[in-house]
C-alpha cells in the first residue's frame, strides 16, 4: 500500500479527546523497546513520524495516527519499562483497558513481540487480554533481521507456544531495517478494513 498521508491528529487519555470521525482503528502495543515506533515509521515510509529516539516510558497518551483517512494507528505507551512508577503504570493500564473494552471503532490489535526472545509475562497478559475481549490480534515478531534464517522456524514456534497462540490470529515476522513482512502486514490490515 502506498501511504500518502500519515499524521498524528489526536492524543489523549479519555474518550472526549479521541477522534470522532468513526474511522476504523488498529491499536499497536508491545513492551518498551520492542520496535513499535520503528514499525509505524517503516509501515508508512517516514523516518520520524513516531519518535524512535524518545526516552522509554515517555509516551503517556493514546496517540492516533491518521493513515490516508482510511484508518488510525493507535500507539499506546509501551509496557514493561522499569523506570515508570507503579502508580503511573496502573494509570496506563486503566486507560488502555478502558479503550480496548469500550471502543467501537477498534478492529484489530497488533501485538509486537521481539522475535529474538521468548515473550515476556506482560506480552502473554496483553495477548490474553485481547482474547478475553474478542479482539482479533496480529502478532508481529520484530527485529527478525537479527535472527539467522535457520533459527526462525524454531523461534516462531516457541513464541506461539508461550503465548498459547490462537490459530485464528495472524503471525508475521517483521524487520523495520529490511522491510521484511511489510507487504504482508498491509495485506492483513486491508482485509480487516474491508469488513
Ligand atoms: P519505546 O518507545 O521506547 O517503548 O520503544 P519502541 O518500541 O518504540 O522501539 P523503537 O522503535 O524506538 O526501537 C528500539 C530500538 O530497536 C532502536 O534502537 C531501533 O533502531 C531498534 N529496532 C527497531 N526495529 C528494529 C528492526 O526491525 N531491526 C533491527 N535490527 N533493529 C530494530
Ligand atoms: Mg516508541
Amino acid at each position: 500500500m502506498h501511504v500518502t498521508k500519515a499524521e498524528l491528529t489526536a492524543m489523549g487519555v479519555e474518550d472526549s479527546q479521541f477522534p470522532k470521525d468513526g474511522l476504523p482503528e488498529i491499536v499497536l502495543s508491545g513492551r518498551s523497546n520492542v520496535g513499535k515506533s520503528s514499525f509505524i515509521n517503516s509501515m508508512v515510509n517516514r523516518k520520524k513520524l513516531a519518535y524512535t529516539s524518545s526516552t522509554p516510558g515517555k509516551t503517556q497518551t493514546l496517540n492516533f495516527y491518521n493513515i490516508d483517512d482510511r484508518c488510525y494507528f493507535v500507539d499506546v505507551p509501551g509496557y514493561g519499562y522499569a523506570k515508570v512508577s507503579k502508580k503511573q503504570r496502573e494509570e496506563f493500564g486503566k486507560m488502555i483497558e478502558a479503550y480496548i473494552e469500550t471502543r467501537e471503532q477498534l478492529r484489530l490489535a497488533v501485538l509486537l513481540v521481539d522475535f529474538r526472545h521468548k515473550p515476556t509475562e506482560d506480552d502473554c497478559l496483553m495477548y490474553n487480554f485481547y482474547k478475553h475481549f474478542n479482539i482479533p490480534v496480529l502478532v508481529v515478531g520484530t527485529k527478525v533481521d537479527k535472527i539467522p534464517k535457520t533459527r526462525r522456524h524454531r523461534n516462531e514456534k516457541e513464541i506461539k507456544n508461550t503465548l498459547d497462540f490462537n490459530s485464528t490470529d495472524g503471525f508475521i515476522k517483521y524487520s523495520s531495517e529490511t522491510h521484511q513482512g511489510k507487504d504482508q502486514v498491509w495485506k492483513y490490515i486491508h482485509n480487516f478494513l474491508k469488513e
